[in-house]
């Protein structure tokens, strides 16, 4: 059964998950808190194609033709005329980004961003991923600005494949995107910037990381503050609240294939998340997701990409660090994909 289409109202802001502490406050913030800031900012963890919101950013490779993991997943949802509209983009450069339409995806457009290759990056210097990375968002934003786009949902760049450590990309992503939208030419552009996470990893590196530079609007708490006491009013709309923190869409629970791919085999990790600072909000949905981590073997898309006429084989690992991270997870959730989401009803009410 395919996965349902995720609406932008099931997608819930950091205040939300604030509020129904599924978020947790980090003890040593680095920022003033925003409301504003906590009202666009969002975390999900799902299929970034499932997504209704104004466009979606792909972790694209320098051709932009397609490849494995989340490029795989959008080129085969959104059909071949993706692929025909992206062959007249003459490719992109990494750090950088350009914008098509949607195609058969239920969003408008995708943003393609090329990140970058951690291990080859850093060789080449310390700093060159991290500003690489930065590059991709910032100009991921400023393209949808520029397309009058006023939710984005970005993938995990770099973190798959291309092997950026996730808690790493995750501060270094959220430090980006807090400096672009404190720009006063900013300030309003977006309704929703949402982090699309898939992997267990990347899903934890962003609850642990976010509260730093987004902490909630008060820490202590107060009457109106995130974290505040419920009035009778409050309670109705906590109530609510919990009902769609309930309905959160389920982890995708397979690694979007490309179709005729060579299979690959999996290794059980043990994800050891059980203490309660780093418990993830969708375990209070008694989510269970034993993520499986598969090893990529070379063959994923035989892709060969020229970095700066030095042949890299993108998915094959070419050493022990490389071999971490060529590895794609398949988060293998127990939950049943039973597509159980809220009704309409609920989707109208005003949070
Ligand atoms: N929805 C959302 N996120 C996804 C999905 C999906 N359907 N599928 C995978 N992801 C996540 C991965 O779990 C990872 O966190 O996207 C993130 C980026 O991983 P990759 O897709 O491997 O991309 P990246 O690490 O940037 O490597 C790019 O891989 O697929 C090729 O053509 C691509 O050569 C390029 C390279």
């Amino acid at each position: 059964m395919a996965c349902p289409l995720v609406p932008l109202a099931e997608i819930p802001t950091i205040a939300l998950l604030y509020k129904l502490r599924h978020l947790l406050p980090a003890s040593s913030p680095r920022v003033q808190p925003s409301k504003a800031f906590n009202d666009t900012i969002s975390l999900i963890r799902s299929d970034i194609t499932k997504l209704q919101v104004d466009c979606i950013v792909n972790a694209a490779n320098k051709s932009l033709l397609g490849g494995g993991g989340v490029d795989g997943a959008i080129h085969r949802a959104a059909g071949p005329e993706l692929l025909q509209e992206c062959e007249a983009l003459d490719g992109c450069d990494t750090g950088d980004a350009k914008i098509t339409s949607a195609h058969d995806l239920p969003c408008k457009k995708i943003i393609h961003a090329v990140g970058p290759i951690y291990g080859l990056e850093l060789r080449r210097g310390r700093k060159r991923p991290e500003s690489l990375l930065r590059s991709c968002y910032r100009r991921s934003l400023e393209l949808a600005v520029e397309n009058n786009m006023k939710s984005i949902a970005f993938s995990a760049i770099s973190t798959g494949v291309y092997g950026y450590p996730s808690e790493a990309a995750a501060r270094a992503v959220l430090d980006e995107t807090r400096k672009f939208m404190e720009q006063p030419d900013n300030i309003g552009k977006f309704e929703r910037i949402i982090f699309c996470n898939f992997e267990h990893k990347d899903e934890v590196a962003y609850e642990e990381i976010t509260p730093l530079f987004f902490p909630p609007e008060d820490q202590v708490p107060s009457a109106s503050s995130d974290l505040g006491p419920q009035s009778e009013s409050d309670g109705e709309s906590s109530k609510s609240a919990e009902i769609l923190a309930a309905k959160l869409p389920d982890p995708p629970t397979v690694d979007p294939a490309l179709d005729g791919q060579p299979e690959t085999k999996k290794q059980k990790v043990n994800t050891g998340h059980t203490d309660q600072s780093s418990k993830s909000y969708f375990e209070d949905f008694s989510i269970k997701s034993d993520d499986d981590w598969e090893e990529v073997d070379g063959s994923e898309d035989g892709r060969t990409e020229k970095l700066d006429d030095e042949p890299v084989q993108v998915d094959s690992p070419s050493s022990e660090n490389d071999v971490q991270s060529v590895q794609s997870v398949q988060s293998s959730g127990i939950i049943e994909m039973d597509g159980s989401h809220m009704s309409d009803s609920l989707l109208a009410k005003d949070w």
